[in-house]
């Protein structure tokens, strides 16, 4: 845990691509399961403001939103909970929060940035980990995000060409910002058909990847399908093994293998931070 000012503060694990479809959400959704699994208060936020898909992929009917939330600090200040306009996610005995994206399109425009990041500030204070998806731009939104993680998964898929030319763009562009540090790049669906060399990509790009997820297009559909994430539900494929192991990269703790889907979750309590 990090201490500013005072007050005890969560680690922010962000999710961020330069292009889309390359399994932010899903990602995201996991390692807010595996990490809620393992003991720690989570909340997963939905900032792909217009085409949120969290609540698909779970299958949550949220109440309320981050439009209501915005409108809340708006109209309350301090006043305002923040948890009133959360969901909550629960499976098997694991839980955790969950922020949704606005219902309608329109809901989505004029969502100020400024108040878009006191809520993740609430959120930090309230939780271990607030797990962040966001969209594959570098809009003021994302930028602002990108500055108060702790750690931004940048994601990519090796498959055309300009998806690579966009990477190394938004790979300099990260380091540029002066976020280097904080930045894991990390490969999704590895495996799939493509006449591209890793090593090359990791030429192009000029840094290896730090973790690695094969492609699994099955266990993939089937967990937005059943809305249980791979890491709850199906946990022997290779691809949620992959998913673990990530989570027990960043949180600097070896993967357990102990889940009894009836038992629920860990009981143990912790929290070493990240960085390793
Ligand atoms: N490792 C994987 N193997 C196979 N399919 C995957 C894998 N990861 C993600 N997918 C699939 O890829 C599609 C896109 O995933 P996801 O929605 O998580 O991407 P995204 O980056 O959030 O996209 P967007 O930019 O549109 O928000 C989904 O259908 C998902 O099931
Ligand atoms: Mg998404």
């Amino acid at each position: 845990m990090q201490e500013t000012t005072g007050a005890v503060s969560g680690a922010v694990i962000t999710f961020f691509s330069t292009a889309s479809a390359v399994g932010k959400t899903l990602l995201s959704c996991n390692m807010a399961s595996e990490l809620a699994r393992q003991g720690a208060r989570v909340a997963l936020v939905d900032f792909d403001l217009q085409f949120g898909d969290i609540c698909n992929y779970l299958h949550l009917e949220p109440q309320q939103t981050v439009a209501d939330a915005e409108r809340s600090v708006e109209l309350m200040g301090d006043a305002f909970d923040v948890r009133e306009c959360l969901a909550t996610y629960r499976y098997s005995g694991v839980e955790f929060s969950v922020l949704a994206a606005p219902k309608a399109l329109s809901e989505a425009y004029n969502l100020r940035t400024p108040i878009l990041r006191q809520l993740i500030e609430r959120l930090r204070v309230l939780y271990d980990y607030v797990i962040l998806d966001t969209t594959s731009m570098f809009s003021e939104l994302n930028v602002a995000m990108l500055d108060l993680s702790t750690i931004v998964t940048f994601l990519g898929v090796v498959d055309f060409i300009p998806t690579i030319k966009n990477m190394k763009i938004g790979s300099e562009t990260l380091k540029t910002l002066g976020y280097q540090e904080k930045i894991r790049l990390v490969l999704n669906r590895s495996n799939a058909k493509t006449h591209i060399s890793l090593d090359d990509v990791e030429s192009i790009l000029g840094q290896p990847f730090y973790h690695i997820l094969p492609n699994d297009f099955q266990a993939a559909s089937q967990s937005i399908r059943d809305g249980v994430p791979l890491v709850l539900k199906s946990r022997h494929t290779d691809l949620s093994e992959a998913l673990r192991d990530l989570v027990a990269r960043y949180t600097n703790r070896p993967q357990d293998v102990a889940f009894d889907e009836e038992a629920g979750p860990e009981k143990t309590s912790w929290f070493d931070k990240i960085f390793h």
